[in-house]
């Protein structure tokens, strides 16, 4: 696997090459980054990856200096699920001056759930993520649905504004206990590590209870909350929603295979924050 720094050398590297395929990451790899670098293998090749941690979408707040930085490992990793190329450039090579150009994503998408949380962030998420499409071009780029919120965004991107790459979904990995994988599950210590799969226990309690015909569904988010609350975490939001947009269905209480549903959590665990989330099946 090659590793470039540069645009310039990016470029270079990929010149002549007609059908790219490309998972974009912030590093400290873990299987379901790999899942997604096995789809992006199906679909093109040459495979590339790129490892940069975003300053534009930290709030002040947020972890941005203690967020993993596993350079090496990463690498071996990359290497062994097929990546070709690595675009790792310092933050000085994006944002060479602050960026001021930015990309402004929709109230209505962007600044709901994740985004009431985290102001800026989808901006922060769309900015870099068409800045790496524009430098990579590729034909794919793969996006894990772990992140719901942020596939939705960026499809919304690329299709508002035409940008020539189809987005693939890679399914959420799990830890056996159900803790979908996440670079942010390193903070949590031991105790932690064996509470945070009761966030998708709730999630899953819900899409059962749903499917089952469960009608008052704020009823369903309200008890997850506070489940949640009585185990000592300080959750953020547990909803309901549409798969398609992320709003609030048009008959709640009544599950339908026209709207599918998906069911989105996150809450803080100690001092690690954790987002999650079921697709509900329709059976239609
Ligand atoms: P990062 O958190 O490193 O995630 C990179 C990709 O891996 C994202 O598409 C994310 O949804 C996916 N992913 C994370 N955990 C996963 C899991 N358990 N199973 C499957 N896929 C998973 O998301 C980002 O980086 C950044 O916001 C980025 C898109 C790179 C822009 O900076």
């Amino acid at each position: 696997m090659r590793v470039v720094r540069s645009i310039a050398e990016l470029r270079l590297a990929l010149a002549g090459t007609a059908r790219v395929s490309f998972v974009p990451t912030m590093g400290n790899l873990h299987d379901g980054h790999l899942s997604l670098l096995s789809l992006a293998a199906q679909a093109a090749s040459p495979v590339v990856s790129s490892i940069f941690i975003n300053r534009l979408q930290f709030s002040p707040s947020e972890d941005f200096d203690t967020y993993p930085r596993t350079f090496e490992r990463d690498c071996e990793l990359l290497e062994g699920a097929g990546c070709e190329l690595l675009f790792a450039p310092p933050e000085f090579e994006l944002y060479p001056q602050p960026q001021s150009y930015t990309v402004q994503p929709p109230a209505a998408l962007a600044n709901i759930l994740e985004g009431q949380f985290r102001p800026g962030f989808f901006t922060g998420v769309c900015t870099v993520v068409l800045k790496l499409l524009n430098c990579v071009g590729p034909c794919v780029a793969v996006f894990g649905k772990k992140d719901y919120q942020q596939l939705l965004v960026v499809r919304e991107m690329v299709r508002q504004l035409a940008l020539l790459v189809e987005i693939v979904a890679g399914e959420t990995t799990r830890a056996a206990d159900g803790l979908a994988l996440s670079s942010r599950n390193g903070y949590l210590n031991a105790a932690q590590r064996s509470e945070a799969p009761a966030l998708i226990a709730e999630l899953r309690r819900i899409a059962a209870a749903v499917q089952a015909g469960a009608g008052d569904w704020p009823a369903l988010e309200a008890a997850a909350l506070q489940t949640l609350e009585r185990r000592g975490w300080r959750p953020n939001y547990v909803a309901i929603r549409r798969q398609t947009d992320l709003g609030i269905p048009h008959a709640p209480g009544k599950i339908s295979g026209k709207e599918p549903l998906v069911v989105l959590g996150a809450a803080t665990l100690g001092a690690t924050r954790l987002i999650d989330n079921l697709e509900i099946p329709t059976g239609a």
